[in-house]
């Protein structure tokens, strides 16, 4: 009899994916590569920097996505808190639906992760599939991507969606990838380089780096069509999550009701989303997402300033002074 093969690690699944177009193939090898701490091998396309094994995806969602102009779209660099946005925005959008205590304790965010809920195009709705029928999705959609604004599908920019782009200080988003990135490390290998890294990060090589120019695409597009972009922090967000709500709840024009501020319905939310009660939730503890990724990952610390534990002063005076350089006059702070 045959011995069972074990089942592949999370790893193997999220690295996995040969499901590649002679398109992306040809494509890819013209373009600028290097070696990734991240994600494995990065490709330079349109002035960015991308995990190879998701050019398809990104191909596929910048030649087919339609946007509807009732979609919502949340941006983000990866581990900037996208996990949490995710949840807050679909539980403010269909909150109606909700509503009443017997659906509360059928909230769909108790029984499944963010992730699933709020589908990111280019690293899953259009990585397997060039142009899947997203019809099942009830309006208003809501979408997840992490394409900087000049790549995202023209439909998205000329059409009257709205996006929310959340970023967060870059050292803590640093400090984050790294530990995310050390977890689709194999074991044996031991942990990745900090010094390293952070070279690296602050020469803007990170998948959907440089990080400096992904938030300042936003950030102008914001500035400029403020109507159709916001711009939220994560440290904001921390400080004064009732008021971030509110903000949240105006720009997509589902303003709270006087009862609704009354009743508790914001600060409702606001537990329901919070990092203790998500990751406790038996779903995001266990399984993994169909990209291969552990769910449990994405919950880690979730705190503002986590970075001072991991990097040396000298370390943060780096990214200081890279962000210095890149976000001067643009009035960008953290
Ligand atoms: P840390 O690694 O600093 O803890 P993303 O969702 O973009 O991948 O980002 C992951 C980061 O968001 C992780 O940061 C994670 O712990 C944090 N996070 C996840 N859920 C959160 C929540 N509900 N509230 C605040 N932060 C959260």
């Amino acid at each position: 009899m045959q011995a069972s093969q074990p089942p592949p690690t999370s790893r193997a699944r999220y690295f996995g994916n040969d499901d590649v177009s002679q398109e992306c193939k040809d494509l890819l090898s013209s373009l600028p590569s290097e070696e990734d701490w991240t994600f494995g091998s990065l490709c330079l396309y349109q002035g960015f920097w991308f995990p190879s094994r998701f050019l398809n995806g990104i191909l596929a969602c910048q030649n087919h996505f339609q946007a509807h102009s009732s979609d919502i779209l949340l941006a983000t660099n990866p581990k900037s808190g996208t996990t949490w946005l995710k949840a807050i925005l679909f539980a403010l959008l269909y909150r109606a639906k909700y509503a009443n205590s017997d659906s509360q304790q059928r909230h769909p965010l108790l029984i499944q992760n963010p992730h699933d809920l709020v589908p990111c195009l280019e690293l899953r709705l259009f990585l397997k599939q060039e142009n899947p029928d997203l019809a099942a999705f009830a309006s208003p959609r809501l979408l997840a991507t992490h394409l900087p604004y000049t790549l995202l599908p023209r439909s998205v920019r000329d059409s009257k969606c709205k996006l929310v782009y959340l970023c967060r200080n870059p050292k803590d988003t640093f400090i984050s990838s790294w530990h995310f990135a050390n977890k689709l490390k194999p074991e044996e290998k031991g942990q990745i380089p900090l010094p390293e890294s952070l070279d690296k990060f602050c020469r803007g090589l990170n998948a959907f780096g440089p990080h400096w120019d992904h938030v300042l695409g936003y950030h102008k597009a914001s500035s400029e069509t403020p109507e159709k972009v916001l711009f939220v922090m994560y440290e904001e967000m921390k400080e004064d999550p009732r008021a971030h709500l509110r903000r949240l709840a105006n720009f997509l024009g589902c303003p709270f009701s006087e009862e609704e501020l009354r009743d508790g319905t914001v600060e409702g939310i606001l537990r329901m989303c919070s990092f203790d009660n998500l990751s406790a939730l038996e779903v995001n503890k266990s399984g993994n997402l169909s990209t291969g990724l552990e769910k449990k990952w994405f919950f880690r610390r979730g705190e503002v300033g986590d970075w001072v534990n991991y990097m040396s002063a000298e370390m943060g005076e780096r990214i200081d002074g890279a962000m210095e350089e890149k976000f001067y006059g643009s009035g960008l702070k953290f």
